[in-house]
């Protein structure tokens, strides 16, 4: 049996036995207060192994569906509470803003960044998901084989094969893209700046979304440029509709956007919202910059196009990397360059002149081997679990009032405390308490948000990281009383 296969079964038995807890409960066969089926009598009676039955209590425990007593065994609480709402879409003021973080930026990262601390906070992939010694293997190879390339300059745009596979991987998305509008970049940041700097000057205005990832928001703050925030829809992102209005009322230079899973909300926009944006900023004759980085990481159906697919102008330059599902340390990136590809070389040849050449190599190597797929399938599968684990915990321990985003893929939640709730008190209090998260106010450029914190799922599930929700949850409530 593959080690996939017996995943899914895996998968599907601690499924089976939830669902036999859960129906038993509706049927009233098992009532609140009642001991629940002991592990080792469930998994005689539905040939299941005993680790199998403990998984599936464990998950109906998080659900609020069964109460441990210790030396005791399982009890029934009830059928599961309803899950938290989603966060409300709000209208945001639209006018743009110069961006104002300074020293806060610094505080709140050099504080949160110890490994001592559960990491709830920055977006980052536990490393034990990643496939780190197939990486390294794969790296090793290649050194081996191209040991005079692996320690050269490897000049823009990039190593060629690395953007063959790349474009290829684009194909497979019914987007032709050459392989020479691949410029290779390090990671998805100089993406990012590669194309802001081509497309816009001091004092332009940039469309972003609302709440937006806060690294676009520092950029717009070093290069002098101002951030018009856009109302963006909790579950299908930035709204076309305003977009439209700003776009035909103020002089935007460029609109930026996470069409896939974006970061904090985990918003997937429609492919109708897409066609619709890139139809606005072909009109307008307006550059898109989008951030496509979490697009692998969905959790059910088929990988969503980026907007690019619906791009006849020239107009959308894609940048992503693979910091998300590969390595981050590696720092492959890319921007497909679409019409800007000669001013994008321009200043990548200004700028930084060459990119790493050996963590090129290794992940070439490592996407030729045929690996990356099934990697890809696993690591959605355990975002997905550990997203879904966490909003139930989230919305267990949390004051009432609480609600959560309830994403479609990445590895984000972002959480709306009660009113009154304030997230840089949270942040300081949870970071005494040994947790890091992110405050609210850091997503936008007006610092509203200061009820909102966003929760990163990227590591594995443990025991003390569903202690520190289950404290994040007792400092919100508790602030809230004070
Ligand atoms: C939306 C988004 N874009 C870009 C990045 C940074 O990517 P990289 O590490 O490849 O520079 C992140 C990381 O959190 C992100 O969430």
């Amino acid at each position: 049996m593959t080690v996939a296969t017996s995943r899914r079964e895996t998968g599907f038995l601690y499924d089976r036995v939830s669902r036999h807890i859960l129906d038993l409960i509706e049927q009233g066969t098992l009532q609140p207060g009642d001991r629940a089926p002991s592990l080792r009598g469930l998994s005689r009676q539905l040939k299941v192994s005993i680790s199998t039955v403990k998984q599936a209590y464990a998950e109906l425990e998080d659900r609020g569906v069964l109460r441990v007593r210790p030396q005791s065994g399982f009890y029934v609480n009830g059928l599961p509470q309803p899950a938290a709402p989603v966060p409300r879409r709000r209208a945001v003021c639209c006018k743009p803003r110069k961006v104002r973080f300074g020293e806060l930026f610094e505080e709140i990262f050099l504080l949160a960044n110890n490994p001592e601390i559960v990491p709830l906070g920055a977006a980052v992939p536990s490393p034990d998901l990643m496939p780190g010694k197939g990486l390294l293997r794969a790296t090793r190879r290649a050194a081996a084989l191209h040991a005079g390339e692996a320690i050269d300059y490897c000049f823009p745009p990039g190593l060629p094969r690395l953007r063959r596979q790349i474009a290829r991987r684009y194909a497979d998305l019914g987007i032709g893209v050459s392989p020479e509008e691949v410029v290779i970049t390090s990671g998805a940041t100089e993406a990012l700046t590669l194309a802001l700097q081509t497309v816009a000057r001091r004092g332009d205005i940039i469309a972003v979304e609302s709440p937006t990832y806060f690294s676009v928001l520092r950029l717009i703050e070093r290069m002098g440029l101002l951030a018009l925030e856009i109302d963006t829809d909790p579950e299908t992102g930035m709204c076309p509709e305003a977009l439209q209005l700003a776009l035909e009322t103020m002089d935007i230079r460029a609109v930026l956007t996470v069409p896939n899973f974006n970061n904090p909300l985990g918003a997937l926009m429609p492919e109708a919202n897409k066609r619709r944006i890139a139809e606005l900023v072909a009109e307008h004759d307006v550059a898109l910059i989008e951030d496509d980085i979490y697009g692998d990481l969905y959790f059910e159906g088929e990988r969503p196009p980026p907007v690019r697919r619906f791009d006849l102008s020239g107009k959308v330059l894609t940048c992503s990397s693979f910091s998300k599902t590969l390595a981050p340390g590696y720092r492959v990136g890319w921007v497909l360059a679409g019409g800007y590809l000669d001013d994008v070389l321009e200043w990548k040849q200004a700028t930084t002149s060459a990119t790493t050449s050996l963590t090129q190599l290794g992940v070439s190597e490592y996407l030729r081997s045929g690996e990356y797929e099934r990697h890809l399938r696993r690591l959605r599968k355990a975002f997905r679990d550990q997203v879904e684990r966490m909003r139930l915990l989230v919305a267990r321990h949390f004051p009432p009032g609480t609600r959560i985003t309830q994403p479609g893929g990445g590895f984000v939640l972002w959480v709306e405390m009660p009113r009154g709730s304030d997230c840089l008190e949270v942040f300081h209090l949870a970071l005494e308490a040994g947790i890091s998260i992110t405050p609210g106010i850091l997503f936008s450029a007006t610092r509203r948000y200061r009820n909102f914190i966003r929760i990163s799922c990227g590591h594995s599930w443990s025991e003390a990281i569903e202690q520190a929700v289950v404290r994040l949850g007792g400092i919100v409530a508790r602030q809230l009383d004070g």
